[in-house]
């Protein structure tokens, strides 16, 4: 499928100091990678300064560094350069430490187990909706990202964190705008005192606070709660030596930090999307009414809440949390016919991919019924992976996936969240993908239609 072209670095185009700082790789890279790929097609060789990068925009050689060659590379620059703040957590350790963590965590995550999460995420959520008062000015993303927080304290840690959640959640946010520049996060140390870099010891320094006083309560307390502090609390390597508070600290903070901003993102732009689609929006009341009536969602309705399962997908595809990812080369090989070498940056983008006309009619509408006739099962593997692939897949997945699902028929039930005229939502493309100006919305009380049979006839009630 691919020619031989050995030795040869692909064509592409090649930043310098000025461009790379000032240009569009740096301010607008959703539109930067786009146009890379539309010029280049499949394979594109990036230069960054001296630093080179294969950028690959197909799901088979996508296939091929996430997981038939996933041993050939370790994570990209940006999340290695963040190893100050997330430690040898599961997100940036390699090897076997990495192998070990994660089969440690992992029961954390199976079905049964998060089963058990799912009324905790519907409590939370009808605890925030409680507040809320038809008519009032609100920012989606900032309640978004309090509750996912929240939940994921809850449901992992079993700890309440909602007198810290808004000092935890400033934290996270001003770590992970700061870890987004790229420019600075590459090239300045984390160890030289600059201003920014003092800014994020103390923001570290402020979670932990908070992360060391939980591990410190449920060591003196000794209870196991079930949850995945306990199983790491218990866990014992073959020597019988346990896990360090340092080494929970790690794995604590990156699961705040990939367990909530991550599902907050998503859900601010299925609210930015679904404003912006009446139609969508009336079918998926239309649904919810006849499924739930007036009463909560549970785990047992999300098989029946098909169409709220799609407007997830969907607006996964169009705005997907990890809009990019990328890889170092640990040994030399090949991809397409090219030679990657030691050193050298492998890197792939959701957003660019999910967009792909060859893979999706009209691309760029948000479409939730395009999913109804198993599209999934169609599609080449990686034409649609918000979740990345292969052994680094994210360890989440079901879990916000389930969560999504749920806050979303728990509020629309109630809510409608119609747009603040005026008000610019844009995606700022830093680790994550998120409004950089937030969603503001105002809230629009809705009672429950009597659909309940009509749902099934396609029938929808516009309300
Ligand atoms: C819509 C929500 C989410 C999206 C789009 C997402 C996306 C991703 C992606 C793409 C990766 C792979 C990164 C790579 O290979 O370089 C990843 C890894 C990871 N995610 Fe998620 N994630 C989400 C939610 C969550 C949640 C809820 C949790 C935990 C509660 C979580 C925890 C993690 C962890 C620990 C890893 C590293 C796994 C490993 O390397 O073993 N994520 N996520």
């Amino acid at each position: 499928m691919w020619p031989a072209i050995r030795n040869k670095f692909p064509a592409g185009p090649s930043e310098g100091l000025k461009r790379w700082s000032l240009g569009p790789l740096n301010n607008n890279p959703l539109e930067y990678f786009t146009k890379v790929a539309r010029e280049y097609g499949d394979v594109a060789g990036l230069r960054v300064l001296n630093f080179k990068t294969v950028f690959i925009n197909h799901p088979s050689l996508i296939e091929e560094v996430l997981v038939t060659n996933a041993r050939k590379y370790s994570k990209g620059r940006v999340l290695r350069a963040n190893r100050h703040v997330f430690g040898e957590g599961l997100l940036t350790s390699e090897g076997d430490f990495w192998l070990r963590q994660r089969r440690l965590a992992q029961p954390a995550f199976h079905r049964a187990r998060i089963a058990s999460y799912a009324a905790t995420m519907v409590d939370y959520t009808e605890r925030m909706v409680e507040g809320w008062r038809g008519g009032e000015e609100r920012d989606a993303h900032q309640e978004m990202m309090r509750l996912t927080l929240e939940i994921v304290a809850k449901t992992l840690f079993d700890a309440d964190v909602e007198r810290d959640a808004q000092e935890v959640g400033k934290s996270l946010e001003l770590l992970l705008e700061i870890g987004a520049n790229f420019r600075r996060t590459i090239f300045v140390p984390h160890w030289l005192p600059t201003p920014t870099n003092l800014r994020v010891r103390r923001e570290v320094k402020q979670i932990e606070k908070i992360l060391y006083r939980i591990i410190a309560e449920r060591r003196a307390s000794g209870r196991d709660a079930g949850d995945l502090l306990s199983m790491l609390l218990s866990a014992q390597d073959e020597d019988g030596s346990r896990m360090t508070d340092r080494q929970l600290r790690d794995e604590t903070i990156t699961l705040f930090l990939a367990g909530h901003e991550t599902t907050a993102s998503t859900l601010s732009w299925t609210w930015w999307l679904l404003a912006r689609h009446p139609a969508v929006q009336a079918k998926l009341h239309a649904e919810l009414d006849a499924v739930l009536g007036d009463r909560a969602p549970t785990l047992d309705d999300l098989p029946k809440l098909r169409y709220t399962g799609h407007v997830i997908t969907e607006s996964l595809r169009l705005y997907p949390a990890a809009w990019g990812m990328a890889r170092l080369a640990v040994e030399d090989h090949e991809i397409a016919g090219y030679a990657v070498t030691k050193g050298m940056g492998v890197a792939m983008a959701q957003w660019v991919v999910h967009r792909d006309p060859r893979w999706y009619d009209a691309p760029e509408e948000f479409r939730p019924e395009r999913w109804e006739d198993d599209l999934l099962k169609r599609l080449p593997r990686f034409a649609y992976f918000p979740f990345g692939g292969g052994p680094r897949q994210c360890i989440g997945n079901a879990f916000a996936l389930m969560e999504a699902a749920l806050i979303l028929a728990t509020i629309a039930r109630k809510f409608r969240l119609p747009l603040v005229a005026n008000h610019p939502v844009v995606p700022l493309a830093s680790i994550t993908l998120r409004p950089r100006h937030g969603v503001r919305v105002t809230l629009e009380s809705r009672q429950p239609k009597e659909t309940a049979n009509s749902f099934g006839e396609q029938s929808v009630v516009a309300d």
